[in-house]
Formats: C-alpha cells, structure tokens, sequence
C-alpha cells in the first residue's frame, strides 16, 4: 500500500468501521487512520472502541467535525499530512432520504464538494495520492428481471438517496476530468454484516425477530436486492486503493441475489434454529406493509471488470455471512441496547458535542 495517511470519512459508520478494522490489522498496511465522523445518529463510536483501545493515538485518530465544514476539514488535511481519502460519510437510507431529503442534498452533495476541494487545494502535486469515493448501486435504478448493472450502464436514480449518490458521483469524476485530481470511485450492492444502524432490511428483521415484532416486507416482497458481506466490499475497496487506475469506476457486488420475502424467511429459519424454536415459528411475524414510493424493483451487479483488471472476488458465502451476522446480533444485545435507546445520544452529547 503506497499511501501513509488516510482520512476515512464516516468511519464510524456500518461500513466505514468494519473498513478501519480490516485496514489496520492487515499487515500490508503500516500507515495511520485518520476517522472523520459528525456521530449522526447512525454513526457510533463504541463500533471502533477495540480499536480506539489498541491503536488510539499511534496509528488511529478520531476528529469529530462535519465533512461540510470546509475550515475543520482543511485544517485535517494539513495537521495529518493526508495523502489519501477514503470517502464513505453519507446519509444511507432511503426511507429516511424520502421523509427528509435536505439532510442527504447537504451531506452526500455539498459534504463531497467540500473534500473534494480540501483534496484539489492542498495536493499541488497529484502522484501518491488517491480519492476514493465509495458508492452505490442504486445510482443506476431498477432492472427489469433480467440483466445487469455495469460500469457504463446509464444513471437514472429514483431516490433522493440514490440521487444525491449519483450528484456526488458526477461530481467526483468532474473533478478528475477538470483538475486532474486522482479518483477512484466504487458502486457496490447492498452491504450486511456486523455493526449494522438497525433500520435496514438484515439487521432490522434480526432485531424484531428477537423482540418477537412483526417484519414489515414492503409490497409483494418480491423486490430483489444483491446482498455483499461488508467485508468482502471493503476488500474491493484496498485492492482498488493498491491496484485501481485512476479515473475508473469499478462496480461491487456479490453475485447474490434474493428476494426480499425469502431472504426474511431464510432469517426466520436461521434464528429458529439458534434459539431451538420450531423453523416456521418467527415466519408468523412477517406483515406485508405498503410499498416505498420510487421503490426499484432489482437490483444485480455484474463486477466482471474487478474481477479482470484487479483480481478480487467476494470469498464469503451468504449462509456463512448471514449465520455470522445473526450470531453477532444475538450477541451484541448490549450494542443494540445502547444505540437503540437515549443512551448513547447522550454518552456523545457529554463527550463529543458539548466541546
Ligand atoms: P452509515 O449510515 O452506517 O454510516 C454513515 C456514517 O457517516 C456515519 O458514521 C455518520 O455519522 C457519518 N456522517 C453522516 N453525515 C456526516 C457528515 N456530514 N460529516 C461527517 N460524517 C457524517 O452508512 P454505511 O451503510 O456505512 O454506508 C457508507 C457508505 O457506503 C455511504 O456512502 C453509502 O452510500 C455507501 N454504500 C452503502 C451500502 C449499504 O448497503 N449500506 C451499499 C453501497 C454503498
Ligand atoms: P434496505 O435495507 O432499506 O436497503 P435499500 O433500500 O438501500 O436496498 O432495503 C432492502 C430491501 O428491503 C428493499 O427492497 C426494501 C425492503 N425493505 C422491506 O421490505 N422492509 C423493511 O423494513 C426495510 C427496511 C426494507
């Protein structure tokens, strides 16, 4: 790995902390984290707490600021020397972006413009250093059922989630073709796996299954979604800092698709096996509920060019994957706890907002 100094923006997120974990422990890797995070209410710094433990203040930092903070984000630009950008910090939910979009034009749009500009004024010179920009599938819209998503498939987002990303994507390839700023840019499909904010589809039916409460399945549940374990993403995601050529556009994805009625029943069964309940016996849970307006009917991603060019695959199966993220739920009661009450609002409101 030629870079030293990375700012991982959103690292306190799903993704973005999974990420922090695997770079830091690979051995390949013996520069510095740098986590720029604003703790919205799905960022959680208890996700890195092993991390802060073993690697805070020598090889891992913390700075708590808004990637739309053009001054704050300047001034970490210089104090750490950074020569890359790993660039996850979004709004991520589409629900949440059709109740209020405002929160996703500023943060996913203007929270990119500003890093980008950190990034364009303070390398003057451009070699050993990267961009990466971590995207979505969703930017390209819904297939029909067959087909796949590529690289120069047209975008046609239908959320204010998915348009803010597509807005953002623009952008960071503007940036490229413009000033010559060195990007790279990934779109992957949906992500699950451990330390998940419990409002997507996986982590969300675990936690109601626990609590014994109905499972929304919106419309016929018929909707498709091709599912990735978070890190085999974030694999993709240091094979392209190491290997990607700049200006390039690799897509993700885990060549698994699933319906989400089935993926819900598949939960059911898996969790009625760990808790020994009889396997049809959370399934009585499951309440078709009104469709999500916009809601693309499927997703798929064909990731032949990483593949190719870049010699990664996804390496974990979904059984595996999902048998693993259920047991991290079932035993991560007290992180579900904390995050889902007042508690940690107000564990960060002392120690982080009130500076
Ligand atoms: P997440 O919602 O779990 O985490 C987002 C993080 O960004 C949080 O820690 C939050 O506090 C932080 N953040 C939000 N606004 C900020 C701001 N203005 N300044 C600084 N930090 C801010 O999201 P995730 O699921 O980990 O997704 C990470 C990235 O990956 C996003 O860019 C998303 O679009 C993309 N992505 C996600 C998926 C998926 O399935 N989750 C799939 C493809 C791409
Ligand atoms: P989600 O996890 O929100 O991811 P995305 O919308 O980014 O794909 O949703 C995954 C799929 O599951 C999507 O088709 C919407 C559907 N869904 C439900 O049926 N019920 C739910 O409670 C949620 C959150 C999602």
């Amino acid at each position: 790995m030629d870079f030293k100094n990375i700012l991982v923006t959103g690292g306190a997120g799903f993704i973005g902390s999974n990420f922090i974990r695997l770079i830091l422990h690979q051995k390949e890797f013996n520069g510095i984290i740098i986590n720029v995070d604003k703790l919205t209410y799905a960022g959680n710094i208890l996700n890195l707490k092993d991390i802060e433990e073993f690697f805070g203040g020598k090889r891992y930092f913390f700075e708590y600021a808004d990637i739309c903070d053009y001054e704050k984000i300047k001034e970490i630009f210089k104090k750490y020397q950074i020569d890359a950008v790993v660039h996850f910090a979004a709004e991520s939910h589409v629900d949440r972006s059709i109740y209020g979009p405002k929160d996703f034009i500023q943060t996913n749009i203007l929270g990119t413009f500003t890093l980008l500009e950190c990034a364009r004024l303070y390398w003057n010179k451009t070699e050993n250093k990267r961009f990466h920009h971590i995207s979505t599938d969703e930017v390209y819209g819904s297939l029909g059922p067959k087909g796949y998503f590529y690289e120069t498939s047209p975008y046609i987002p239908a959320s204010p989630y998915s348009a803010s990303k597509a807005s953002a994507d623009h952008l960071v390839r503007a940036y490229y073709y413009t000033y010559n700023l060195p990007v790279t840019l990934s779109n992957c499909s949906n992500n699950y796996g451990p330390y998940q904010f419990p409002e997507k589809l996986i982590p969300l039916t675990i936690l109601n299954i626990i609590e014994e409460k109905p499972l929304p399945v919106y419309g016929d549940g018929k909707n498709i979604r091709d599912w990735i374990y978070v890190d085999d993403h974030n694999r993709a995601i240091i094979s392209i800092l190491e290997k990607g050529k700049i200006g390039q556009t690799y897509n993700i994805g885990g060549e698994n698709e699933w319906k989400n009625i089935r993926l819900v029943n598949k939960i059911c069964e898996i969790i009625a096996k760990e808790t020994g309940k009889d396997k049809d016996y959370y399934k009585k849970l499951i309440t078709f509920i009104k469709d999500r307006p916009g809601h693309d009917r499927r997703y798929a991603i064909n990731c032949d060019k990483i593949k190719k060019d870049i010699g990664w695959e996804p390496l974990i199966s979904f059984e595996e994957g999902l048998k693993q993220t259920i047991k991290w739920y079932l035993n991560n009661m007290d992180w579900i706890k904390t995050i889902t009450t007042g508690k940690y609002k107000e564990w960060i409101d002392k120690n982080y907002r009130r500076r």
